[in-house]
């Protein structure tokens, strides 16, 4: 006895091939509360002897079902409003939204797509509450979004949010690489600003909403990082060096400062690791040494 319904791999599975983003979220969630329930009742214990029945296997889609609104669109032909306008908060808001739930499907993706990697089962404890939190930061948002008159679905969004996806479907080292490290570690440098931009208009709950994805997302680069850290260490790679050559095969552009050093700090990222990822670009483009 699992304790599940089925194997973890065909939960997420699920997730990925369900459409509407509340429907998505809701899904999410009842898959994460069956995953710790069974957790807590001591049905699934490391280290895990019967990983066919407990996490399976599942051929998970190339790109996740989505609904069919927003429209997608070149990041170029998204307009950009002012965040001190009421349809700007809207429109920022709506990013945020496309952002988290992506964040939801990535998170399922990571499990279901490298089941041939075993890994202990702290890896899926973990994805499993990410996919959970970004679950519930969809819904906060879209909660935000309503109260102020509008859906998620109602602007377009950015296409080609998956493309970390894609380019990493085969590499399980560079997507803790690209997504937890380096995307998910973006939005730790950009929050405290977006805060800022509702704290100024006085919508209170969407700074509280903020607030929370702030703190939980904290946690999910140090997943990465702590994963990622374990993986290096299984394949005995230098796990700085390794990042580097990853990041320069996997993502496009350089990384952007000002970083929040001190929230990277705590999600376990020191300087070394995204530096040199920074200053190699702007180096390059400007043609001098900074
Ligand atoms: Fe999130
Ligand atoms: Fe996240």
């Amino acid at each position: 006895m699992t304790g599940l319904s089925r194997p973890l791999a065909e939960m997420a599975d699920a997730v990925l091939r369900t459409a509407d983003g509340r429907e998505k979220t809701a899904l999410a969630r009842k898959h994460a509360a069956e995953w710790f329930a069974a957790r807590q009742a001591g049905a699934i214990i490391a280290p895990l002897t019967n990983r066919d029945q407990i996490i399976g296997a599942a051929t998970p889609p190339d790109f996740p079902a989505r609904p069919d609104r927003p429209e997608l669109k070149d990041p170029r032909d998204v307009p950009r409003r002012r965040p001190g306008s009421r349809e700007g908060q809207i429109a920022l808001l709506h990013a945020v939204a496309h952002i988290e739930l992506n964040a939801v499907d990535l998170h399922w993706d990571i499990i279901a797509r490298f089941t041939d990697t075993p890994m202990p089962l702290g890896y899926y404890d973990d994805w499993v509450n990410a996919a959970d939190e970004e679950a519930k930061h969809f819904n906060l948002v879209s909660d935000c979004l309503e109260a102020l008159g509008s859906h998620y679905g109602a602007l377009a969004a950015h296409a080609g949010m998956w493309r970390a996806a894609e380019d990493t479907a085969g590499d399980l080292l560079g997507r803790l690489a690209v997504v937890p490290m380096v995307l998910e570690a973006r939005g730790l440098d950009v929050t405290p600003g977006m805060i800022e931009v509702f704290r100024n208009a006085k919508l209170d709950d969407t700074v509280a909403a903020l607030k929370v994805i702030y703190a939980e997302e904290v946690g999910h680069v140090a997943y990465g990082s702590k994963w990622f850290h374990f993986l290096c260490g299984r394949h005995e790679l230098d796990p700085k060096e390794t990042f580097h050559g990853l990041v320069r095969t996997y993502f496009r552009g350089a990384l952007k400062p000002p970083f929040n050093e001190e929230k990277r700090a705590e999600a376990g990222l020191p300087p070394d690791f995204y530096w040199p990822l920074a200053e190699r670009t702007a180096t390059q483009s400007r043609g001098t040494p900074d």
